[in-house]
């Protein structure tokens, strides 16, 4: 391959790669694709900074032999041991027999766990600073954010933060730097990621984020392991902001909708339903579940006040896509404070209950459920509207 690095800054360069045809990150959506960020720090002495996922080593020995020849790499630092960052990191450590491997307590564990190497990894402490050949890295520990081995690098030399997945993005792009889009779809992007990977660990983010401010770093640019480098440091700020926000479950107005139907009875409870909360000044979005995927639900809950939740009965159970909806959720614990279940059957009707179930089980104070024989009467659709108009209520006394 014929590839080159991107220079970052004086002693850094981005030596990832692109994965333009990832459509599944491990259940989430990923439409737009993803890059794998790794980074070079070129000082006295040659240190990389994360791997690629497996199947892209050639690209990034690629773009790391444009900037000197792989063989004279003396350290690794993992920032994170999930596959998509460590995937090649024991393919490279055999080809390149590095001098040492830094990482995290935990990282040492998880990588230890994962693969084979040729050296015995070194663990750094949080908040330890060491030379690596007239620069210095000082290692931040963000554990849970998001696995227990997560910590962040500071290059104190050029005022660089590697961030590992904290405020990156799935996105496959040409461009490297955040100032190549406009703020609004990053910001999208960011919120997507949150929403479906770093959600559950939100108390976390917050400590994490409020310690990361404490320390008054000066920053030039952070780099993260997914999507664009953030070099407008403002807009970086602004970053930091809405992870405050989105760690703090700061909640709008809206509802939304997931059902999946059979022959259209559920699907009308839905429109009514969503007809009734627009009426009331909502935001609502739908979704019907053999459509849509789990992850733009996801995405959508991470400033929603409500959930209401639609299924026939198919063999006296959920639809399955609604099921696989619902756990998925539940596993991102968004705490969403008010819900609701509706739907149809024909003879045995468990569907409804088993909704409002799990729903409890997420969490939620369940407020009303509906259920249709057949079809939905229009005393049924009556009934969908009260459920709405219980949402709404449930949702203005949270508010207030
Ligand atoms: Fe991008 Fe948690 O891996």
């Amino acid at each position: 391959m014929d590839l080159k690095a991107v220079k970052v800054s004086e002693h850094v360069y981005w030596v990832g790669a692109v994965d333009w045809n990832v459509r599944n990150f491990h259940g989430y959506t990923t439409s737009q694709g993803t890059t794998y960020n790794a980074y070079l720090i070129v000082a006295d002495k040659i240190t990389l900074v994360d791997t690629v996922k497996h199947g892209f080593e050639e690209e990034l020995l690629a773009r790391v032999s444009s900037v000197v020849d792989p063989s004279k790499i003396d350290y690794f630092v993992s920032n994170h041991a999930e596959p998509d960052h460590s995937g090649s990191i024991s393919f490279m450590a055999e080809k390149i027999k590095p001098k040492k491997i830094f990482a995290s307590k935990m990282g040492k564990k998880t990588l230890e766990a994962y693969f084979d190497f040729p050296v015995e990894i070194t663990s750094v402490n949080n908040l330890e600073i060491i030379d690596f050949g007239g620069v210095h890295l000082k290692f931040i520990e963000t554990r849970m954010l998001h696995w227990p081995d997560s910590m962040f690098s500071y290059l104190e030399e050029d005022k660089i933060l590697f961030s590992q997945d904290a405020f990156g993005m799935h996105l496959a792009c040409a461009e490297r730097f955040d100032d190549q889009f406009t703020w609004p779809f990053l910001a999208k992007l960011a919120s997507d990621y949150y929403a479906n990977i770093i959600t559950p660990y939100s108390q976390n983010v917050q400590k994490i984020i409020s310690a990361f401010k404490e320390m008054k770093l000066e920053l030039n640019m952070v780099l993260p392991d997914h999507g664009p480098i953030w070099r407008d440091m403002e807009r970086f700020g602004k970053m930091i902001d809405l992870y405050m926000n989105w760690a703090d479950r700061k909640m709008k107005k809206k509802a939304v909708i997931v059902f999946a139907t059979m022959w259209h009875s559920t699907e009308i409870m839905s429109k009514t339903i969503e007809d009734e909360l627009s009426q009331r000044g909502f935001e609502v979005i739908t979704f019907n579940t053999e459509i849509a995927g789990r992850s733009d639900i996801a995405s959508e809950m991470i400033d929603a006040s409500a959930l209401i939740v639609g299924s026939p009965t198919l063999n006296n159970n959920l639809f399955p896509s609604i099921s696989d909806a619902l756990i998925y959720l539940k596993g991102l614990k968004f705490k969403t404070p008010v819900a609701a279940a509706f739907g149809s059957y024909g003879w045995s009707g468990e569907s409804v209950p088993q909704i409002a179930e799990m729903l409890k089980s997420s969490g939620c104070d369940v407020v009303e459920t509906v259920g249709a024989k057949y079809k939905p009467t229009v005393e049924i659709l009556h009934d969908c509207r009260v459920l709405a108009e219980k949402v709404a209520d449930a949702v203005d006394n949270y508010f207030n």
